[in-house]
């Protein structure tokens, strides 16, 4: 267990009003979500091309959909970790806290994060491909293909794809936040796909203390200030007992 290294970031935490948590698929690994990447990855079964992208989607909307519903099943009744827990700490009393997530599962949420930036979307969210509305939608299993109540278009999965881009909007708020950012945790991600993956070095540039939790090495680890192999459920509840609040 590398104590000096969470007491280090504990006492940058401290010193900080300013701070950017990202996180991906590894905060969610302890709650039973699989990641996408490493030897359990959902890509090891699955190709990415022929499920997530608008192509896919396109070609066999019913493959896309019974995949997503499938998904939406598996995560349906998992809980938050104390992963998850410890950031909802860290949210109620930095006075600039952000949540930027890369995960569509809604768990954040469900821990009581009060407005996670999810930049992938969600999965528990539809968009109409006809009148472009969204809806909350949590129906297990959904109706396959489900049509939009108010145009009977077809809905989609409220998610980000490969190839699409990512909410202008969205992007910004994240930016302004890294430029800003005294401290930034990034949590549980490989690193591998962008803009996500670019995040920690914006940041560091901008004059932030980056560090990173991950279980294993990855290929960005030697470019920030530390980094930390353990379970995010257990080391990030020892990062706020550190704090000492
Ligand atoms: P990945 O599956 O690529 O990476 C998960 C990371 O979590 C790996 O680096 C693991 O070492 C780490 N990990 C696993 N269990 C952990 C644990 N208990 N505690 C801490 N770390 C742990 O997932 P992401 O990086 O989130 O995009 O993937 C990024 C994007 O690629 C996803 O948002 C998704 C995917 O394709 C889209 O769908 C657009």
């Amino acid at each position: 267990m590398d104590t000096q290294a969470i007491r280090q970031i504990a006492e940058k935490i401290k010193d900080s009003t300013r701070v950017v948590v990202m996180t991906g698929a590894g905060i969610s690994q302890e709650s039973g979500v699989p990641t996408f990447r490493g030897a359990d990855g959902l890509w090891k079964s699955f190709r990415a091309e022929d499920l997530a992208t608008p192509e896919a989607f396109d070609r066999d909307p019913v493959l896309v959909w019974q995949w997503y519903d499938w998904r939406r099943g598996l995560i349906k009744p998992l809980k938050p970790n104390p992963g998850h827990y410890a950031l909802i700490e860290l949210e109620k009393r930095i006075e600039d806290f952000t949540l930027v997530t890369q995960n569509v599962d809604g768990l954040h949420r469900a821990a009581g994060s009060k407005n996670p930036i999810e930049m992938h979307g969600t999965i528990w969210r539809v968009r109409c491909l006809e009148c472009g509305n969204t809806f909350e939608n949590r129906e297990v299993p959904i109706k396959i293909l489900p049509k939009c109540e108010a145009c009977g278009g077809l809905l989609r999965p409220g998610v980000v794809w490969f190839g699409e881009a990512l909410d202008e909007k969205i992007l910004h708020a994240i930016y302004t936040c890294l430029q800003k950012a005294q401290v930034m945790l990034i949590v549980g991600t490989s690193g591998m796909v962008q803009p996500a993956a670019s995040f920690g070095i914006v940041a560091k540039r901008a004059g932030a203390f980056v560090a990173e939790v991950n279980r294993s090495n990855t290929p960005q680890s030697s470019l920030f200030d530390l980094s930390i192999q353990g379970k995010a459920g257990e080391l990030l509840p020892q990062l706020v007992e550190q704090v000492g609040w």
